[in-house]
């Protein structure tokens, strides 16, 4: 797929590829719109990990007969079509991981060395938790300083905030890509170049951004970014941290174990290159092939018609919710993602959840792992409906009518 030509954007078609989208739900259709949680999967991925459990699986790296060279091969393969996925210069800057939260646990730990007490650590107010606890262990365990980005009404980072935050012991900034809440598309390459000017170490977190829109690390100038698969239509239990190289080779491990060492003695330990230094014990390897396939597949299509695609879909859901008087959307930023996080007034986002279940509309209801974001905006939770490529006008439709009757039923 990837490399030939691109495949037309028909959603039926794409539907097709996706079995579990058959299902009912409470007698109705499912209508998933959930995938900023995490994606369904398509068979191209889902054969792919088949294939390799039933004709080619052996360990990787270790062995010298044919089926650990060919699992071997697969696995490695599928970090080049990461690198080239994000833009990397090279397949050794990509760490494969269990996802986006390990990747960023990585970062933080491997620079937990360089930190000491009064170090500042700017992210913002719309972090998810993954990006935040991190750097919290530090705040704990070595006295360092978390400042915060507010973000304002819109849904969009205070810049001018963000400036004025810095002074000489600012070391890091990490920011998220695209909110998984909000739907926002920071301006991550202005973010990076203000974080550059302060000598700081620039990450991005890149869960929800890698999967709705394409990602350049170099143009970005990020030092490490971090992305997932599960929710890119890929597997669970897979995600990778890019990291420029002279970035990961400053980096202390952050396990150990087999295959992450060159030598070991009873009184050292020396550890092997990148990428296999942060890659202790045997990897996830048919979720990392996995995941090279759901990219694979995903770059079959042109990214623009996807995003029109989804674009189209939330621009269609949100006219019709805005119809409703007690309706209020969270996050209207001028550059946002299909990520639409709602409230009606005096109905609780889990009983709004729960209504649209009972019509086999899958959302999801809470604080999205976003505790600061929600106090920041006064709200203890939020019902989201989130847009993947196989969604349909229809469902739209079907969740407009069911917000319509949670709001009979609940205000
Ligand atoms: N943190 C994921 C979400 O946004 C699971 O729903």
């Amino acid at each position: 797929m990837a490399g030939g030509e691109l495949v037309r954007f028909d959603v039926d078609a794409i539907r097709a590829q996706f079995p579990i989208l058959t299902r009912e739900i409470n007698g109705k259709p499912v209508a998933y719109l959930d995938n900023a949680a995490s994606a369904q999967k398509p068979e191209f991925v889902t054969d792919a990990m088949n294939e390799c459990y039933t004709h080619s699986y052996a360990n990787v790296h270790r062995g010298l007969h044919t089926m650990a060279n060919e699992t071997t091969e697969r696995f490695e393969r599928a970090r080049g079509i990461v690198a080239k996925f994000l833009g990397a210069s090279e397949a050794s800057e990509i760490i494969f991981t269990k996802g986006a939260t390990e990747a960023l646990n990585l970062v933080a730990y491997g620079l937990m060395s360089e930190i000491k007490e009064g170090d500042e650590i700017i992210i913002s107010q719309m972090e998810h938790h993954s990006n935040i606890v991190p750097w919290h262990f530090m705040r704990e365990h070595f006295g360092a300083v978390i400042k915060w980005i507010p973000v304002l009404d819109d849904g969009t980072l205070d810049m001018d905030a963000y400036k004025s935050l810095f002074t000489p012991t600012t070391k890091i900034v990490s920011i998220v890509h695209m909110s998984n809440v909000l739907g926002t598309i920071n301006p991550v390459k202005e973010i990076g170049k203000i974080a550059r000017e302060h000598d700081c170490i620039f990450v991005v977190d890149g869960t929800q951004a890698a999967v709705h829109i394409p990602v350049d690390v170099l143009d970005i100038d990020a030092d490490f970014f971090a992305m997932t698969g599960h929710k890119l239509y890929g597997p669970t239990g897979i995600g990778a941290l890019y990291g420029k190289r002279e970035m990961l080779e400053r980096l202390r491990p952050f396990q150990g174990g087999g295959e992450m060492i060159e030598d070991v003695f009873e009184d050292r330990v020396t550890y092997t290159e990148i990428p296999h230094k942060f890659e202790a014990g045997t990897p996830p390897i048919i979720e990392a092939i996995g995941l090279g396939a759901a990219i694979e597949w995903i770059s079959g299509f042109d990214r623009q018609a996807i995003i029109d695609h989804e674009m189209g879909l939330y621009s269609h859901a949100l006219a019709g919710l805005h119809e409703i008087n007690s309706f209020k959307l969270i996050g209207n930023a001028p550059d946002k993602g299909s990520v639409l996080a709602f409230a009606l007034d005096g109905a609780h986002a889990h009983d709004i959840a729960q209504i649209l279940d009972k019509y086999g509309l899958a959302v999801r209801a809470g604080q999205h792992c976003t505790q600061p974001l929600m106090t920041a905006f006064g709200m203890h939770s939020t019902a989201r409906a989130s847009f993947g490529i196989y969604n349909t006008y229809e469902e739209m439709d079907r969740l407009i009518a069911g917000v319509n009757k949670a709001r009979l039923f609940l205000s």
